[in-house]
C-alpha cells in the first residue's frame, strides 16, 4: 500500500469508531431518556401533548369532525353544526363515547346534516382517543391538518382530494372499492362506490349528488349511515367528488 492509501486508511478507521462510539452514546441517552419519561410525548408550541390527545387530534382530522365541528371543534362550518370547544369536561366519557359510537339521531329537519353513528368504523382505541382529545379542549397538535385541495387541476383530482378530507374513504374504501363491515345493516356492509350494480342503480349525476348530499339513514344506531353532507360541502365541492367517483370502475 503507498503511504497516502495507508493515510487514508487510518484517518477512514477513525472515522468508522467516531460513528460506532457516537451511536452507542446516542442509544444511551436515547434510552436513559425513554426511562425518565415512560410515556413520549408530542412536543407543541408551549409544552407537550399525551399521546392519546394527539392521536385523538388525528383522528379528529381523517375521520372529518374537523369538516363539520371546524378544525380543533372551534366551529363556524355550518349554524347546524354545534363547535366542541366549549365542552370541557361538561360531557362524561361515557357520554361522550356514546354520542361518537351511537350518534344522536336524524335531525327532525331532513335538510339538516345530523351528528353520524361511527360504532365500527371508528375503532374503540380511536374513541377513546377522540374522547381524550375533546375533555383535553382540542388542543392544536403539529401536522394533524385536513390534506389540502388542489386547485386549477381539474374536478376529478379536487374530488379525489375531498374524497379523503371528508372521509368518505373511511366508509367506501379506496377507490370506492367498499368492504367496510356494517353488521347491523341488511347487507352486511357499508356499500361499494364501485362496479355495476352501484352505477346501474346511480346511473345520473343528479342522483349521486343528492344521496350525497341528504345522506340516509337506513335504520337505528348501532347501523352506521351515510352522513347529510348538505349544507357542509358547496355545490362545487359535490360536483367534484361525482366527477371522481365516475372514475371509479
Ligand atoms: C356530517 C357532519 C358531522 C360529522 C362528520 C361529525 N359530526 Fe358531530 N355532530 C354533528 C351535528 C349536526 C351535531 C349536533 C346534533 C344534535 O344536536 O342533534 C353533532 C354533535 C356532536 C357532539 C355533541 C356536542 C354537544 O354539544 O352535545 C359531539 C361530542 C360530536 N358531534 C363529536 C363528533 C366527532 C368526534 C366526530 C368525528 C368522529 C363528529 N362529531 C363528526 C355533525 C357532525
Ligand atoms: C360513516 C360512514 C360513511 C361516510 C363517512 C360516508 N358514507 Fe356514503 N354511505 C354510507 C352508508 C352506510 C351508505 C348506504 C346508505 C343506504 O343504503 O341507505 C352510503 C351510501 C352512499 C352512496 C350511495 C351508494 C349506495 O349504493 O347506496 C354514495 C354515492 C355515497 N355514500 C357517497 C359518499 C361520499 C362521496 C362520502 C364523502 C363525502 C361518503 N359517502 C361518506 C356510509 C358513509
Amino acid at each position: 500500500m503507498e503511504p497516502k492509501g495507508r493515510l487514508i486508511g487510518v484517518v477512514g478507521a477513525i472515522a468508522l469508531a467516531a460513528v460506532i462510539v457516537g451511536g452507542v452514546i446516542g442509544w444511551a441517552i436515547g434510552h436513559s431518556g425513554r426511562k425518565a419519561a415512560t410515556v413520549a410525548e408530542t412536543t407543541v408550541s408551549g409544552g407537550t401533548v399525551d399521546p392519546h390527545v394527539a392521536a385523538g387530534a388525528h383522528d379528529f382530522v381523517q375521520f372529518a369532525c374537523a369538516q363539520c365541528h371546524g378544525l380543533g371543534g372551534r366551529g363556524g362550518v355550518s349554524a347546524d353544526v354545534p363547535a366542541l370547544t366549549g365542552l370541557g369536561t361538561a360531557l362524561t366519557v361515557d357520554q361522550l363515547t356514546s354520542i361518537i359510537d351511537h350518534g344522536l339521531g336524524e335531525s327532525a329537519n331532513p335538510d339538516k346534516p345530523y351528528m353520524p353513528v361511527w360504532k365500527g368504523v371508528v375503532s374503540p382505541a380511536q374513541v377513546s382517543d377522540l374522547v381524550e382529545y375533546i375533555r383535553a379542549g382540542l388542543p392544536d397538535v403539529p401536522l394533524a391538518e385536513p390534506v389540502p385541495i388542489p386547485e386549477g387541476q381539474g374536478a376529478a383530482v379536487a374530488g379525489s382530494r375531498l374524497y379523503v378530507r371528508y372521509g368518505c374513504i373511511n366508509c367506501h374504501g379506496p377507490n370506492g372499492l367498499g368492504g367496510i363491515p356494517n353488521p347491523e345493516a341488511e347487507d352486511k356492509t357499508i356499500p361499494a362506490l364501485a362496479g355495476a350494480d352501484f352505477r346501474e342503480e346511480f346511473n345520473t349525476d343528479a342522483k349521486v349528488g343528492e344521496m350525497i348530499r341528504s345522506g340516509s339513514v337506513i335504520g337505528k344506531p348501532p347501523i352506521v349511515s351515510m352522513p347529510h353532507w348538505g349544507g357542509i360541502l358547496s355545490d362545487e365541492q359535490l360536483a367534484d367528488l361525482v366527477a371522481y367517483l365516475k372514475t371509479f370502475s
